[in-house]
């Protein structure tokens, strides 16, 4: 049995995969799909461990995969459904990411409400001169509303952070409500109006699809409180980067930490980069040794577990063993 790697993984993998007796080719560079389609026609398993977009022409091409495991809890760049109807079940890496990913946000959510990098900016540009009483004064976040869209397991995480740190009040928008939330973190079910108009920091940690594709555009942005903080650490897709300049170019909101741009990778000479209230990583949430370690290694079980005939630790489709 033979895996196709798209992307070097962490050794602990690896590892797992030699120990079950599988072989796998690591791609030496970044694949066109049709180069992709070629060699992965050879192997029985593909992990994915870069954004692949495996859509229904490409899944229809590599029908003869037993397994499809991607390093990455999402799974927007599959065609889950395709996957699904041709029998090929799909794996994730859920739950381990949580709290690397949920750091991040929380880190963003600072460094924005403290103007960091726009300061940290400002002595590479030998700008910082003397003691200034009233330039660049940040936001304090203590008692104020955390609003969380997504509140699955990485908004959980980040909601727990804000609470003990600054003790700040939670609400949140979900498709179902999450009872564990509203127990610990005394969370309060919100509308999705309610979150725009309430929310001090608005923290996105929903899956990307169509019907979150672009969800904060102008509208949404025109709704959100004065003064407050937009952050995204799920996928750039889910604003609209021209909307979002515009709402900080206009003051609608104060800041914004992104960690996921819309397109990705964003360009250097993007405004955004340089706008005072504006924090921007390169997609680094889960980019921490202990997650990348135990990503690597629940990817290595699902691609095992598929190669074996068994149903994989963590499906995404799991409708595909009906
Ligand atoms: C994830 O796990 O989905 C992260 O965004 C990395 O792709």
């Amino acid at each position: 049995m033979k895996v196709f790697i798209t992307k070097q993984i962490p050794q602990a993998g690896l590892d797992l995969l030699q120990e079950a007796g599988i072989s796998y080719t690591i791609a030496a560079t970044t694949l066109s799909q049709q180069e992709l389609i070629a060699q992965v026609k050879q192997y029985d398993a593909l992990l994915s461990a870069g954004f692949v977009k495996a859509d229904a022409a490409f899944l229809e091409a590599c029908r003869h995969l037993k397994v499809v495991s991607l390093f990455s809890v999402g799974y927007d760049t599959v065609d889950i459904a395709a996957a699904t109807r041709l029998g090929i079940p799909v794996g994730n890496t859920p739950g381990v990411l949580s709290r690397a990913t949920a750091d991040t946000a929380f880190l963003l959510m600072l460094a924005v409400s403290r103007k960091a990098f726009y300061n940290y900016h400002k002595i590479l540009d030998g700008k910082w001169k003397e003691f200034e009483p009233v330039a660049d004064l940040g936001t304090e976040l203590y008692g104020k509303t955390l609003g969380v869209f997504g509140l699955g397991k990485i908004g959980f995480e980040m909601a727990k952070k804000c609470r003990a740190a600054f003790d700040m009040n939670i609400i949140y928008h979900n498709r179902s409500h999450n009872e564990t939330a509203e127990a610990e973190l005394k969370a309060r079910y919100v509308s999705m109006e309610e979150l725009l108009a309430q929310s001090d920091v608005l923290s996105v940690h929903a899956n990307f699809s169509p019907e979150t594709k672009e969800l904060f555009n102008k509208e949404a942005f025109s709704q959100m409180k004065p003064g407050s903080i937009f952050i995204n650490t799920a996928r750039g897709g889910l604003h609209n980067e021209a909307a979002l300049k515009e709402a900080l170019e206009n003051k609608i909101i104060w800041g914004a930490g992104l960690d996921v741009t819309n397109p990705e990778p964003m360009a250097p000479d993007n405004p955004l980069l340089r706008m005072p209230n504006v924090c921007v990583l390169p997609h680094i949430g889960s980019a921490t040794k202990e997650t990348r370690d135990a990503m690597a290694i629940m990817a290595a079980k699902n691609v095992i577990a598929g190669l074996e005939g068994e149903r994989l630790p963590t499906i995404v489709n799991a409708d595909v063993y009906q």
